[in-house]
């Protein structure tokens, strides 16, 4: 049996595209509506009550549009509101930390993952816990975290290779490097805009992670194991911002690729009243 509704994606803003280029590029078919929090972003500032009650209102905005599966592509919803969400959700739910996190055990050469994030996924220390019950059966396992917040901006500004994002990088990752990581989590949407600096500054044999290509893999997997899968027509890709939609699509562009995104609509989602999941 084919499902041929939409995949839901979500994030706070632009930077959960990264993720959705992903999902579209390995499942073509399959249709999409992605909704970016933009007028309340962003969430990596803002405490763990607000992440899962403003991730609460992005489900039920997406449950409204009826899609058969939410992919919470925002790191910093993954780490804050996903068990609250699975609870909830009328649809299966796929966060981004714990592919992103096995990812990175698999990479490992020496045991040492780095993980840079927003500080809000840092606080949740939920990654580094991943990573230790990924690779639970290797001896020696460490990782580092390090928040590096001004990414955020420098990846929407676009300044992605130029001499300001270097030096941001070297400061952040300086830590990192001495740690000795062999491996980089990005944990953070949009942080693979960043990745040749990223690459340049951690130097030669340092292996970065993008999660949302192993999310895209779970995605496919469980679509295809509980006969999900569309039955091949046309894809419909739908997008919704809660901010300008003009703005959104000037910005998201790069983040997505293929001419995309188009026919963005305006839909604010804190209308949603969210108190029944929070009691
Ligand atoms: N989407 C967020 C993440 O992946 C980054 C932007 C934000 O802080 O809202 O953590």
């Amino acid at each position: 049996m084919a499902d041929n509704r939409p995949i839901g994606v979500f994030d706070s803003g632009i930077g959960g595209l990264t993720v959705l280029r992903e999902i579209i590029a390995r499942l073509p078919n399959e249709s999409t509506v992605y909704f970016g929090d933009d007028g309340r972003a962003p969430y990596g500032s803002k405490s763990h009550d607000t992440i899962v009650e403003y991730s609460l209102q992005d489900m039920m905005f997406l449950e409204q549009k009826d899609v058969k599966m939410i992919v919470i592509a925002c790191n910093t919803a993954s780490t804050h509101a996903y068990e609250v969400l699975k609870k909830h959700s009328k649809v299966p739910v796929v966060e981004v930390v714990y592919p992103g996190a096995k990812a990175a055990v698999n990479a490992t050469r020496n045991g040492k993952i780095g993980i840079i994030a927003t500080n809000a996924t840092v606080s949740s220390g939920l990654y580094e816990k991943a990573v230790m019950e990924e690779g639970r059966d290797i001896k020696e396992l460490k990782t580092l975290q390090q928040a590096c917040p001004l990414f955020v901006s420098l990846a929407e500004e676009g300044w992605w290779d130029d001499d300001i994002a270097h030096l941001t990088a070297e400061r952040y990752l300086e830590p990192v490097k001495k740690f000795g990581a062999d491996t980089l989590v990005l944990a953070c949407t949009h942080y693979p805009l960043l990745a040749k600096t990223i690459a340049d500054v951690m130097g030669e044999g340092v292996t970065l992670i993008n999660s949302g290509i192993s999310v895209a893999g779970v995605v496919e997997e469980y679509l295809k194991n509980n006969n999900m899968l569309s039955d091949g027509g046309e894809a419909t890709r739908e997008f919704y911002t809660s901010d300008d939609a003009l703005r959104f699509e000037s910005v998201a562009a790069p983040f997505l690729g293929r001419g995309l995104p188009k026919g963005t609509k305006k839909y604010t989602v804190d209308r949603f009243d969210v108190t029944e999941y929070l009691r």
